[in-house]
């Protein structure tokens, strides 16, 4: 590529989906909103947008989705009582998510799939590269993705997935993507995509996870993309409609931690995880998990 393309600094994070798989807790509560640990599972998906440069995060959402708002927007009573208290450490982790970035909202009317939501988003994109980051994955900060895929872009060009290798009884959870390796590169060329192929018919074992960097051609491919699996217009269809016209798709191979938070053994699991990893909750925390487990296996659990 003889030309740099310009950076991304707007990402767009889709969540409008009804969280059925936490059902019940997810009645009343978006489950973009389920704490990990003390802080709701979308903040570390909107702390990982601006550590990458993205501060202008546009959030796709829908019905029952005011906490997220609220989330994000000052509470003045609440700062008020912590000032008068004197407990900053409180006001700062309360003030921290209203100055994270610059966040707008755009609602989704209609269910119709994950492609539809993020071309709820063109409109604020506009005419510029932009990166989708999907709330229910939780990519471990310590093994930076959007970093590596924004030099797969840089050097390579189109549009980039985040793609992540998983045994064959759970790729058809995922899109799936067939690729070719670039010669002395970090990234892959990306030659085929699948929504959620039936079991035994999936091209790889490479999961597209939910981290991707698009070119703004997504828009008008989204607009001609019809209604695939599950009767929704599917990201990955449009992105496999773009390798089928030629246009650049690339892909990064992901091998670093990542927790789907929409999976409850899995939310569960990042909570425990990162619940021992904290400077604060640690040691006291470790310490139990150890004596909890050891009881356990005492009694054959
Ligand atoms: C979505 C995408 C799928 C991708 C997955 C990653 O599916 O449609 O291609 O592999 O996210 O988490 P969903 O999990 O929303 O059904």
């Amino acid at each position: 590529m003889s030309k740099t393309p310009s950076p991304i600094t707007k990402a767009v994070i889709p969540a409008a989906g009804l969280g059925t798989r936490f059902l019940p807790v997810t009645k009343a509560t978006p489950k973009e909103m389920l704490p990990v640990v003390d802080k709701p599972a979308i903040q570390y998906v909107v702390e990982e947008a601006v550590a990458a440069g993205m501060a202008d995060i546009l959030m796709v959402t829908g019905r029952n989705k005011r906490a997220l708002e609220d989330h994000f927007d000052r509470n003045h009573e609440l700062e008020e009582a912590l000032t008068r208290r004197g407990d900053q450490d409180k006001l700062d982790s309360v003030c921290a998510s209203t100055e994270l970035a610059d966040i707008h909202y755009v609602r989704q009317r209609d269910p119709l799939g994950l492609g539809h939501a993020v071309l709820c988003a063109a409109p604020h994109v506009g005419d510029e590269p932009f990166a989708v980051l999907l709330a229910d994955d939780l990519i471990d900060p310590r093994d930076p993705l959007l970093a590596r895929m924004t030099e797969v872009r840089e050097r390579h060009g189109g549009s980039v997935v985040a793609l992540m290798e998983v045994g064959p009884d759970r790729i058809h959870q995922y899109g799936c993507a067939a690729v070719r390796h670039l010669a002395g590169s970090d990234g892959v060329r990306v030659t085929d995509l699948v929504e959620k192929p039936a079991p035994g018919t999936a091209p790889s074992n490479l999961a597209v996870i939910g981290r991707y960097l698009l070119d703004p051609e997504i828009f008008d491919e989204l607009r001609r993309t019809r209604p695939g699996r599950g009767g929704e217009i599917q990201l990955t269809d449009a992105l496999r409609g773009l390798v089928e016209r030629g246009r650049p798709v690339h892909g990064v191979v992901f091998g670093g931690r990542r927790y789907d938070t929409g999976d409850r053994a899995e939310y569960l699991q990042a909570t425990v995880r990162l619940a021992c990893e904290r400077e604060d909750l640690g040691p006291g925390f470790r310490s139990w998990l150890r004596d909890f487990v050891g009881a356990q296996e005492l009694v054959g659990v």
